[in-house]
């Protein structure tokens, strides 16, 4: 285990790095718990995706197949979940797995009950999932959100999950054009952590390139949201 040392009223202390991560996470799904009450109202105010063409687009290019097996990570409210069901159909599966669960009740009371999905509570960076397991991963507007480490020890997980030759998809904001939404932009990339923003801005692809052996980035029409395509060897 990795030890800091920290300084406590004049006594020397110990704090366990494993530690503070786990209150931070804990603090971070606090965050969310609170946010899924007025997630969707605020997707609907102020997102670029009135009746989830976006994401339709987004699942429609992960190439799966009536039957396969889909997981949608960091799902939220679960925006993505019936635009992968339009792709696995009814003998598919798919699963909308994120560390909220307060986003987690608010994905189900809008989906309902369906055979087919499934609502997984757990971290990006341990996914509960046997290796080899999924025909396609996809995340939306949801990277810049993962801390620190967590982005890394996702991709490999995901790495991991996919079956080989299966692809995961990531669609985030492009650089806005607008100096206040540019602004927003940065600020948001930058909680991620200095260098992960600083890796993100200056070489985005390599990040994924360090998992996945072949990596395409292209743009939505309307040029708003950039999707990073990786696929697994
Ligand atoms: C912007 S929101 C949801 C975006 C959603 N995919 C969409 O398209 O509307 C980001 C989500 O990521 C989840 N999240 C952030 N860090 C996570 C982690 N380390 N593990 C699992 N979920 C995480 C949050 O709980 C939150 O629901």
């Amino acid at each position: 285990m990795l030890w800091q040392r920290t300084a406590d009223r004049g006594l020397r202390t110990r704090v366990s790095l494993e530690e503070k991560d786990n209150m931070r996470s804990k603090i971070r799904v606090r965050y969310y718990n609170l946010f899924s009450h007025f997630y969707d109202a605020f997707v609907k105010m102020h997102s670029g995706d009135p009746g989830g063409k976006l994401r339709d687009h987004l699942a429609g290019k992960v190439g799966l197949e009536h039957g396969d097996a889909a997981l949608d990570i960091c799902t939220g409210t679960g925006a993505m979940l019936s635009s992968l069901c339009g792709q696995v159909d009814q003998e598919g599966l798919v699963i909308g797995l994120d560390f909220s669960r307060g986003m987690l009740k608010a994905a189900r009371s809008k989906l309902g009950a369906r055979a087919n999905v499934f609502l997984v509570e757990a971290d990006v960076g341990n996914l509960p999932f046997k290796s080899d397991a999924f025909s396609g991963v996809t995340c939306s507007h949801a990277f810049y959100e993962l801390k620190g480490d967590a982005s890394d020890k996702c991709l490999g997980e995901i790495n991991r999950i996919l079956k080989p030759g299966k692809r995961f998809l990531m669609m985030e904001h492009d650089i806005p054009k607008t100096r206040f939404v540019r602004t927003l932009f940065y600020i948001r990339i930058f909680l991620m952590g200095r260098s992960k923003a600083l890796e993100i801005l200056r070489d985005e692809e390599r990040l994924f390139r360090n998992n996945f052996s072949r990596v395409e980035k292209s743009n939505t029409e309307d040029g708003r949201s950039k999707i990073i395509a990786c696929e697994k060897a």
